[in-house]
């Protein structure tokens, strides 16, 4: 599959890699295709990826994964070009990257979502994924199903089950929660784990199970 990466960062390289080694075509979308970091990261990546600007990138994936901070989401996906029919993965959290922005939390919730405010401004199918655990989780290939829960949501069937695939592929068991609305509970998900990991000591080795109990 063609995925496009919009992000060159922590979540973009990282799910980059194990998708690459899954055989997977990885196109960043980034802001410099042309940057010292950008020419770094492709270097280490082999010949199946590659950077192009946003729009560029985005007409050549089947796969969008939307990988920036909260406050750069709603431009830079705005800045992709038509959408129609892609499905976009949105892995972002509504928070301010830095310990301040850690401790006010969510800055989107309750009656909205991030996810929602993004299927709002563009014509995809926006599928609410990859936002439950770190970096240090997703670069893992240890990590097995009956290790990590991970929770997808969106309105279109056919897109969720495509992004359940890329999800399955890493191992993870996947549960699918519903429509999109329910982002709502995924992104606060999202912050449970952060606020673990930077406020309470965690670190970023463990990641949401869900158990089945026997009747
Ligand atoms: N880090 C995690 O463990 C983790 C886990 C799950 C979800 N998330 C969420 O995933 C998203 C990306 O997180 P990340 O940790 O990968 O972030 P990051 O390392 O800071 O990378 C974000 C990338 O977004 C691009 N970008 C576009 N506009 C930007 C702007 N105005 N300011 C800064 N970067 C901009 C940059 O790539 P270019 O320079 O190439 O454009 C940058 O490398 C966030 O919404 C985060 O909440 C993070």
């Amino acid at each position: 599959m063609n995925i496009t990466i919009v992000g060159t960062g922590r979540v973009g390289s990282t799910l980059a890699k194990r998708w690459l080694a899954n055989g997977h075509r990885i196109i960043f979308g980034t802001r410099d295709p042309d940057s010292e970091k950008v020419r770094d990261l492709l270097a280490g990546l082999g010949p199946d990826a590659s950077a192009k600007g946003l729009a560029e990138a985005a007409r050549e994936g089947d796969v969008i994964l939307l990988a920036v901070p909260w406050e750069a989401a709603i431009d830079s996906v705005c800045s992709l070009g038509p959408l129609k029919g892609k499905v976009l993965i949105d892995a972002t959290n509504p928070i301010e990257m830095n310990f301040d922005g850690l401790q006010r939390g969510l800055l989107v919730g309750h009656t909205s979502s991030a996810a929602e405010q993004i299927a709002s401004v563009v014509d995809a199918r926006v599928v609410k994924a990859f936002n439950q655990a770190g970096t240090d989780v997703m670069a893992r290939s240890d990590v097995s199903e009956s290790m990590h829960a991970h929770f997808v949501c969106g309105d279109d069937e056919k897109a969720k089950q495509i992004v359940v695939g890329l999800a399955e592929e890493l191992k993870y068991r996947v549960v699918d929660v519903g429509g999109l609305r329910q982002a709502r509970l995924l992104e606060p998900l999202g912050m449970l784990w952060i606020h673990l990991c930077f406020l309470r000591g965690h670190g970023a080795n463990f990641c949401f199970n869900m158990t089945n109990l026997p009747k």
